[in-house]
């Protein structure tokens, strides 16, 4: 087999993370402060894959070139390609062709998560030799994702994209494995009603022309952060599997369970219950973090509470009656209790952002 190639789709608009999006690629949101697009490339190069390509939209391109540069950082070559237009998925398999050639490739989308990464489907990918490997499991609501029939010999049957009466609850997982073949099943296609070229139908078309399709159930958890409830949950998952360490400054202070205290950071009379991180410069004054938090870098939070949420870097949460929980807080965001009257909410905030109070 010619030597894999990888293709991490960082495109999209990010419609369903707004308003964090209208400044900032979907797939350079951290989890457990890390970008997600970050855990592709790791398990590319986990896998053994040297070359890959990024697709990348127009609007945030910039930005993801320069947190992800050459790739030298993860032992990755890459190579950035532009897609005009967020077209689908199947669109932007044929944006890359000419960066793909004859290579087989695995393509993977940069706002997944995949717990056990993809060595050993890279394996049997290379053993088997296949013309695709799909990835699914089981989900509670497969109308979200594409989704697979399989036949009574364990062989895929049929592949829809977000039926509204889904037959089966295993949805298309976003990381696939392609020979060339693909790119002629995607020629062959029609833009969904969504108006875009499917990836699922593309491979549906190598399903109806007789091609070897191998399914592979995924056990480990697997996560598409497309949403703010995805995201928080994919905290949790990786903060699960968190190793502790302590590099900051711990003053009057509590450490409890499995936390991470990045260099630079000051906790000072405060209580940090595990599996939390605080990120780089980051100070934590009278104040509590609860589990499944993850505290960017240069972070202030003072008299406040928080717990089971995402603080981006630059932020300030100060003085609060109440604990702010479940929450996706972005970048130089503040909230504080403010100190004039007539008692009142004050927001400055942004579009289709959501705010619920007491
Ligand atoms: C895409 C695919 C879908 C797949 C999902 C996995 O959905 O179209 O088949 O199940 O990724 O994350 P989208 O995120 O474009 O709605």
């Amino acid at each position: 087999m010619e030597e894999l190639k990888g293709l991490i789709l960082s495109g999209g608009k990010g419609t369903r993370l707004r308003p964090l999006t209208h400044t900032s690629a979907k797939q350079l949101v951290p989890v457990a402060n890390k970008p997600v697009l970050f855990y592709g490339l790791e398990a590319m190069a986990a896998a053994g894959i040297k070359d890959v390509g990024i697709i990348v939209a127009p609007e945030t391109g910039g930005e993801i070139r320069d947190a992800v540069g050459d790739g030298s950082d993860f032992g990755l070559n890459i190579e950035y390609i532009e897609q005009d237009a967020p077209s689908g998925l199947a669109h932007a398999v044929l944006t890359a062709e000419p960066f793909l050639g004859q290579s087989p490739f695995v393509m993977y989308l940069g706002d997944n998560l995949l717990r056990d990464g993809i060595v050993e489907l890279v394996q049997s990918f290379r053993s088997e030799s296949p013309d695709a490997l799909i990835l699914l499991t089981p989900v509670p609501d497969p109308e979200s994702y594409g989704v697979a029939e399989l036949n009574g010999d364990g062989g895929v049957a049929r592949l829809v994209e977000k039926p509204a009466e889904p037959k089966t609850n295993l949805a298309l997982v976003g990381v696939y494995m392609f020979t060339p073949a693909i790119f002629d099943a995607a020629r062959s296609i029609e833009p969904s009603w969504r108006d875009e070229l499917e990836i699922t139908d593309a491979i549906q078309a190598l399903v109806e022309r007789g091609l070897r399709v191998d399914p592979h159930i995924v056990h480990g958890w697997w996560k598409d952060t497309g949403q703010v409830q995805d995201m928080l949950e994919a905290n949790r998952l990786i903060l699960d599997d968190l190793q502790e360490r302590v590099d900051g400054e711990v003053i009057e202070s509590r450490v409890e369970g499995r936390v991470v205290i990045e260099e630079g950071a000051r906790l000072e009379r405060a209580t940090v219950r595990g599996p939390a991180i605080i990120g780089r410069g980051s100070r934590i004054t009278d104040a509590y973090i609860g589990p499944y938090t993850a505290i960017g870098d240069d972070v202030r939070i003072e008299k406040a509470e928080l717990e089971h949420s995402i603080v981006l870097s630059g932020s300030s949460v100060s003085d609060l009656a109440y604990r702010i929980e479940a929450s996706l807080i972005g970048k130089n965001v503040s909230i504080r209790r403010g100190p004039a009257l007539p008692k009142a909410y004050r927001f400055v905030v942004g579009d289709n952002a959501d705010v619920q109070i007491l």
